[in-house]
């Protein structure tokens, strides 16, 4: 099952990382579901010791992801979060961080409740304004952490700009690429040193598995990720490794599907009276349109749209039936959320309105459910308002 190297994105996801079993030829890699592994004599093994450092399964997702995302090394964490942590462990006390001012909740928390304690800083600024960004780059900047489309008002940052600006500076790029998908969007090509994934998300797919992935290109980044992987062992196990494994073999469909749902989503809500606005990158209206058209090979299935108030936004979260009320994202299933109140309830409440957050703001994560049944029930919901 050898890829050649002109294979193409799809073929890559289905076999990349992966060789039938050695023992039984099994088509599918096994969960390597063990803690340890035998040694023939003292000195001589197979390669593999002890399975916090390694374990097939995960090394088969590794060499998986790492070939989606156009990388040259991956390691999966046991959760998107702890992948973030891990990339920020290239950071020493001192360093600044140029991030995202609408990132994701959770990564924000990291940074402003967790990592400022050990002497890091971060300023949080409008990555879509490059000017912005440069201002704020200091003599001891060494990161820019950039999510693009942003969660959840999808505000995009121009990668190969991003990426020129940073590497002028001796900055790292940082991407995380949670919303896009590889389906979509593959930062290394624009210049990224590090991508990174909730695999909890699109490259799992199926709302079973919390994950989490770092994909590098450069040698000193592989090698030191490679130690902190182990040495503070918060690795994905063989289990959830094996479901985003499978996975992937089905990311490019899906996202064709999910992008499909999502335009027809966001233009449904575009032509209704009782909404204000639709932050979709795929409508000729979003003020970045024509970037995302550059950047990205589709516009996926986020979308956000504000209501004008929380007791509008309400009425449509309880009255939904077949959108599922729930945080998280990029599952089969269409999800529905309150930013505000649910994803980025540990965001102040300044700041959210500085980023558009606003109490009427509701998000959808388009499923791949028939179109039609998700207007109708957004339809009824409406009619509440
Ligand atoms: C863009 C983004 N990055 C990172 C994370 C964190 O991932 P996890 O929940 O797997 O820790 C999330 C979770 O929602 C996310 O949306």
């Amino acid at each position: 099952m050898k890829l050649t190297s002109r294979a193409r994105f799809s073929t890559v996801c289905l076999h990349a990382g992966q060789e039938p079993d050695p023992t039984t030829g099994a088509i599918i890699t096994p969960i390597y579901q063990t803690s340890t592994y035998v040694q023939e004599a003292l000195g001589r093994h197979k390669g593999y010791e002890y399975a916090r450092t390694q374990n097939p399964t995960r090394m088969a997702l590794e060499g998986n992801l790492a070939a989606i995302e156009g990388g040259k090394a991956a390691f999966a964490f046991a959760s998107g979060m702890a992948a973030i942590g891990a990339i920020a462990t290239l950071l020493q006390s001192g360093d600044h961080v140029v991030v995202s001012d609408n990132t994701y909740g959770g990564t924000f928390r990291l940074f402003d409740k967790v990592l400022q304690r050990y002497q890091l800083s971060f300023s949080y600024v409008d990555t879509s304004r490059l000017d912005e960004v440069e201002r704020a780059f200091t003599s001891a900047t060494k990161m820019l952490f950039v999510e693009t489309p942003t969660n959840p008002v999808m505000r995009l940052t121009d990668l190969g700009a991003a990426a020129d600006l940073a590497h002028r500076h001796g900055v790292r790029l940082v991407v995380d690429n949670t919303f896009a998908s590889p389906a979509l969007q593959r930062p290394i090509e624009f210049g990224a040193d590090i991508v990174t994934h909730s695999t909890t998300k699109y490259l799992n797919g199926h709302s079973d598995s919390v994950g989490g992935v770092v994909v590098a290109v450069r040698d000193d980044d592989i090698e030191w990720l490679k130690f902190v992987q182990n040495a503070e062992g918060a690795i994905l196990s063989p289990f959830d490794s094996w479901l985003v494994l499978r996975g992937t073999k089905t990311l490019p469909l899906r996202m064709l599907q999910h992008s499909a749902n999502g335009l027809a989503l966001a233009q449904f809500l575009c032509g209704h009276a009782k909404v204000k606005h639709v932050y979709y990158p795929g409508l000729p209206s979003h003020p970045q349109h024509e970037l995302a058209k550059r950047q990205m090979r589709g516009f996926g299935g986020m979308l956000a749209f504000d209501l004008g108030s929380l007791e509008a936004a309400r009425r449509v979260l309880n009255g939904v039936k077949l959108h599922a009320l729930a945080e998280s994202l990029g599952g089969v299933e269409t999800l529905i959320s309150h930013p505000a109140t649910m994803t980025h309830a540990s965001v102040p409440a300044d700041r959210r309105q500085e980023i558009g957050i606003t109490d009427g703001l509701v998000r959808i994560s388009a499923g791949i459910e028939d179109i039609e049944d998700l207007k109708e029930d957004l339809a009824q919901a409406l009619d509440a308002v």
